[in-house]
């Protein structure tokens, strides 16, 4: 079985090739990444019509690429795994059209697949099956969402942020201290260096059991309301408070910070993101009895993340599993993972009757 994966759901245009055997774990044949990060680099942050426009231009490269690192042809193609959302919809357009095209032209099933649903399988991809049940955290610059996994490929949301995701918490202090786009990356270096006990942000709480409350999560039976949406988060509070934190520094901006004060400000504020995106999870993992922990998502890359998460397995006693930095942050390699997983269940595509979601809903089983 050799699936290709095709992922075009923000700023990076991708496409790999994923193999599956009976009993053996998927294998990763090729993965190519056309990131778009030096155009939206101008503008501080990813222009849409940019992007979607970008992908159009990289599609067919990438995709001939990705056949060619593999050794593969069309023929050798059983099926085709394309993000249908959530994502910006004229950039998910470009990899769904593509998909549909060559689906009906060679006559190769196309499963459209969830951008999340990615994310998470990136973990089986790099680490093989995963011990379940699970509790899989995805941290993206779009999403800071916490999953149940009772068994494979079912996904079950157990919290999510109520204002902003963890990576454009990243973003925008990385912009409020003066570092480059995109942040994440710059922040998790310059928080290497600085002291993280130098300020005392607060960690987010939630006060308000219904402060921006989406749509519901899944908590099992017997957890009862109290529980409910306690495994939440909030990054809007923590984002202020840098904002003030550098205001009353810089004394209203007239003058610039030190690099000794970025650096203990990017160290600060991520030892609150980590210890509040940790607290939850490892929580969570404990109302679900979870055999493992899995962080994915861009802010998985995080260093500083990683080794806490690892840290406080080894202390409680849960594996944790995290997947490479090439595979944390968006690429298609997981987008044909998430496909085989499709497929296992049973799922052979079918009908090319779907369109991009950009505000796309995973399904709970
Ligand atoms: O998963 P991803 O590539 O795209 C989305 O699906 O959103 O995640 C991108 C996000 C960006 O906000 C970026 O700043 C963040 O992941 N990121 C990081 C690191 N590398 C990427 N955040 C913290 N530390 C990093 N090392
Ligand atoms: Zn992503």
């Amino acid at each position: 079985m050799r699936i290709l994966g095709i992922e075009s759901s923000c700023d990076e245009t991708a496409a790999a090739v994923v193999d599956a055997a009976d009993g053996h774990p998927w294998q990763l044949r090729s993965s190519v990444v056309a990131s778009q990060v030096e155009i939206h680099r101008e503008w501080g942050g990813v222009v849409p019509e940019l992007a979607a426009r970008q992908h159009l231009r990289d599609i067919c490269g990438v995709v001939d690429q990705a056949l060619a690192d593999a050794r593969a042809s069309w023929t050798d193609i059983d099926a085709i795994a394309v993000t249908q959302g959530p994502g910006l919809v004229g950039s998910l357009l470009v990899g769904v059209s593509f998909a549909k095209a060559v689906g009906a032209a060679r006559d190769i099933p196309v499963l459209p697949v969830h951008h999340l649903a990615g994310h998470i399988e990136s973990l089986v991809l790099h680490n093989g099956e995963l011990p379940y049940p699970a509790i899989v955290l995805v941290v993206s610059g779009g999403h800071t969402s916490l999953y149940h996994l009772p068994s494979p490929g079912v996904y079950r949301l157990v919290g999510r942020t109520r204002d902003d995701a963890a990576g454009e918490a990243y973003d925008k202090v990385a912009k409020l201290v003066g570092l480059g786009y995109p942040g994440g990356p710059i922040v998790d270096r310059r928080a290497a260096r600085g002291n993280p006990h130098a300020i005392n942000f607060p960690i987010p709480k939630l006060t308000h059991d219904d402060r921006n409350v989406g749509p519901q999560t899944h908590l099992p039976e017997g957890f009862g309301d109290a529980l409910k949406r306690r495994a939440d988060f909030s990054f809007s509070g923590l984002k202020t408070a840098v904002r003030r934190h550098v205001e009353l520094a810089t004394g209203g901006g007239t003058r610039a910070l030190t690099d000794a004060e970025v650096d203990d400000i990017c160290a600060s504020f991520q030892r609150v993101v980590i210890q509040t995106l940790l607290d939850r999870t490892f929580r969570a993992a404990e109302w679900f009895d979870a055999r493992a922990i899995g962080i994915a998502g861009g802010v998985a890359a995080n260093a500083g993340l990683r080794a806490a998460a690892e840290a406080r397995g080894a202390a409680v006693g849960v594996p944790v599993f995290v997947p490479s930095v090439a595979l944390a942050t968006d690429n298609a390699a997981m987008i044909a993972a998430a496909g085989l997983r499709r497929w296992d269940a049973g799922d052979r595509g079918g009908s090319l009757d779907f369109n991009a979601e950009p505000g796309l809903v995973m399904l709970v089983e």
